[in-house]
């Protein structure tokens, strides 16, 4: 039994009688879903949506089915006493707290499935993963019916994938993207930062440094390619290996012209540190 000093709720009926009086006094509803090992990249998302809505749910749940065999759910940090702390600094007013049971109960058979801004990119290493997310997400929606669901520009993929599938679906969800939040040294802040050895963690840093470069190549109107190239090159010789390294139309992510961009653009990158993959991406501008 967790003895948690925020309101929780386990199960979608408690889940719900909480926030039905918070919709009968029409109070606005935030919801930030989030898989714990809570960092400050979560804990400003709580604060965005406290600055927004009224009352502000966080859910924590490990999602079984965006993992794929052989990846890190069972070793995935689980952390809920510390995260409880974090989301009651915050003001959080409610955490939900699901187990795999409850989300999936026996016979469970529904899956999303997304193309559009799913394709690619992340889909390539982990095909499974957008259809586990949105399946998801879209089952936390249908529970905590939020007026605005939050989430962090760092997985920025998802986050366009979450506003492809609010729109196809037509759940009428106002989705806010969070910035990225960073370490000093640039990394940005993931729970699988704590899987890093110490000079990894040293290595990590370089990501940052490399996607700030090629956004300022294509920013400088530098052709799409060649800056590709240069920060393909930089990350081969910082990592262990590279998933990709791309520049990508920022509204729909999909591929640009070889020449200067012409469009609002964003870098985005996969490397691997050991077993440790690190993901990270930025704006770069259409130069004016
Ligand atoms: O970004 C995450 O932590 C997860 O993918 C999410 C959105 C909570 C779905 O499990």
């Amino acid at each position: 039994m967790l003895n948690l000093q925020i309101p929780h709720a386990t199960t979608v009926s408690a889940l719900r009688a909480r926030i039905r009086s918070w919709r009968d006094d029409r109070l606005s509803i935030g919801f930030v879903p989030t898989m714990g090992a809570l960092h400050d990249g979560h804990i400003s998302l709580v604060r965005l949506a406290k600055a927004h809505c009224d009352r502000v749910v966080a859910s924590v749940f490990v999602n079984p089915r965006q993992f794929a065999e052989g990846e890190d759910l069972d070793a995935y940090p689980r952390t809920m006493l510390e995260d409880s702390e974090k989301l009651t600094l915050a003001r959080c007013d409610l955490i939900f707290l699901p187990d795999v049971a409850e989300m999936y109960p026996e016979g469970y058979s529904a899956n999303i499935s997304m193309q559009g801004a799913a394709v690619g990119l992340e889909s390539v290493a982990r095909p499974h993963f957008f259809d586990g997310v949105a399946t998801v997400v879209a089952k936390l929606f249908n529970q905590v019916r939020p007026d605005m669901a939050f989430f962090g520009e760092k997985d920025y993929q998802q986050l366009l994938v979450i506003r492809q599938m609010v729109r196809d679906l037509n759940f009428g969800i106002d989705i806010i993207g969070g910035e990225t939040m960073r370490e000093r040294d640039g990394l940005a802040m993931s729970s699988r930062n704590v899987y890093l050895s110490a000079d990894d963690r040293v290595r990590a840093a370089r990501l940052n440094v490399i996607l700030k470069e090629f956004a300022a190549a294509l920013n400088a109107g530098m052709p799409a390619d060649q800056a590709q190239k240069a920060a393909m090159a930089s990350a081969a010789a910082a990592f262990d290996a590279v998933d990709y390294v791309e520049a990508r139309c920022a509204a729909t992510l999909e591929e640009l012209p070889s020449g200067p961009i012409d469009r609002d653009a964003r870098v985005l990158a996969a490397v691997r540190l050991g077993s440790t993959r690190l993901i990270d991406n930025m704006a770069a501008k259409r130069p004016s």
